[in-house]
């Protein structure tokens, strides 16, 4: 079976999603042969000729995924013999002369059904956020008919939008944050009715977040009126819609998931105790002062009712294959707030979600075979 791994993307989680690719392209079971793809942030693909194993990645570093994503000379290569000869026959015949094109052209030219092209049964999009995430490029998949691992078009759309999903579950009876939801559309115009309508509901402190971007890209808080309209123009730059929740005070309590929305795999949760809020920054820089705690502070009753409620999220979101179900241990009435899923979760060396699996005694080359293998159902 030869799977094209894709990476980077037209995404402002492309950073995260080298990381997270990574993690895969290692990983991987010697058993598969890959085809490593890199998207830039114009959606250009660059694909690497010839199919790989694990065993080549060994010395591979985030930034040489960089390099490849940007289909430029690896310069950092030189001096690692198994590198170069991996990579210098591509960038001299593949990436130089024709580089596979994924972008929505001006000319309208359906240039990304060329992904297709490449010589892959199955496709592991390893991309966080917009044009990965978020169900239009398993949209292209399936219409397409082609294997690819992770949640469908449809739970992957309801996984890109916060507004969705937390009306899904509290119609399932799982409680979630008060929020108040602003569209772009207009908000100039009702901005004082809308600003005093937020105000009225949540009050300050509050958080704003665009509605439909991950890894907390665009968040913020706002202690006062001349904050909050910061950050929700800021915001509503980034996305059509915003939301502007009341602020959590407790700790995230997030679980990892495989399998199907029927018959869910559930880990233990892990908890993230952050010592402000868990931003961008935060979430990635080393000097992250967050603590993490597999498994979580919790007594084994709260940690079977946590799972439980993660359950629930699967059946009515819909995903399937991997998936990270995010709550909020709220310290105040001791309850759990649901927060979102994220449909392709983070892998990077201080990500939850292998740590979870590995908790619970699952390898990384055990759930990536199990993935894999449920793309090809
Ligand atoms: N969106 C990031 C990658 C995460 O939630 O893990
Ligand atoms: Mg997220």
């Amino acid at each position: 079976k030869v799977v094209a791994v894709l990476f980077g993307g037209r995404s402002s989680e492309h950073e995260i999603s080298l990381r997270s690719a990574l993690f895969i392209l290692k990983n991987i079971p010697e058993k598969y042969k890959m085809i490593p793809v890199g998207i830039n942030r114009n959606g250009m693909f660059y694909s690497l000729s010839g199919t790989f194993k694990a065993s080549d990645f060994v010395n591979v570093t985030v930034e040489d995924l960089a390099i490849i994503v940007k289909g430029s000379i690896p310069v950092s290569l030189a001096g690692r013999k198994n590198l170069k000869t991996l990579l210098l026959p591509y960038i001299k015949d593949e990436i130089q002369k024709q580089p596979l094109q994924f972008s929505y052209s001006d000319s309208g030219q359906t240039d990304q059904f060329r992904i297709l092209n490449l010589d892959a049964s199955c496709f592991f999009p390893v991309l966080h956020g917009q044009n990965g995430e978020d169900g239009r490029l398993q949209g292209l998949f399936e219409l397409a008919e082609v294997a690819y691992v992770g949640c469908d078009m449809r739970s992957s759309v309801v996984g890109i939008d916060k507004d969705i999903q937390k009306r899904l579950a509290r119609d399932a009876g799982v409680s979630v944050a008060k929020y108040e939801l602003i569209e772009a559309e207009g908000f100039e115009k009702e901005k004082e009715k809308t600003i005093s309508r937020i105000e009225k509901s949540i009050g300050y402190p509050c958080f704003v977040k665009p509605n439909s971007l991950g890894s907390a890209v665009g968040t913020g808080r706002a202690k006062d009126r001349l904050e909050l309209e910061k950050l929700v123009k800021e915001a509503l730059a980034f996305d059509q819609k915003a939301l502007v929740e009341e602020p959590m005070v407790g700790t995230e309590v997030e679980c990892a998931f495989l399998g199907t929305a029927y018959s869910p795999k559930v880990t233990k949760a892990g908890e993230i105790a952050p010592k402000d809020f868990y931003s961008y920054e935060e979430k990635y820089a080393n000097s992250s002062e967050a603590e993490l705690f597999i498994p979580a502070r919790l007594s084994d009753e709260r940690m079977i009712e946590l799972q439980e409620s993660a359950k629930k999220i699967a059946n009515v979101t819909g995903i399937s294959g991997l998936c990270r179900i995010d709550f909020w241990n709220c310290k105040k009435t001791n309850r759990f707030i649901f927060n979102e899923i994220n449909t392709l979760p983070g892998l990077t060396s201080i990500s939850m979600f292998p740590k979870l699996w590995e908790h619970e005694g699952v390898l990384g080359k055990e759930w990536i075979e199990e993935v894999i293998e449920e793309a090809y159902l």
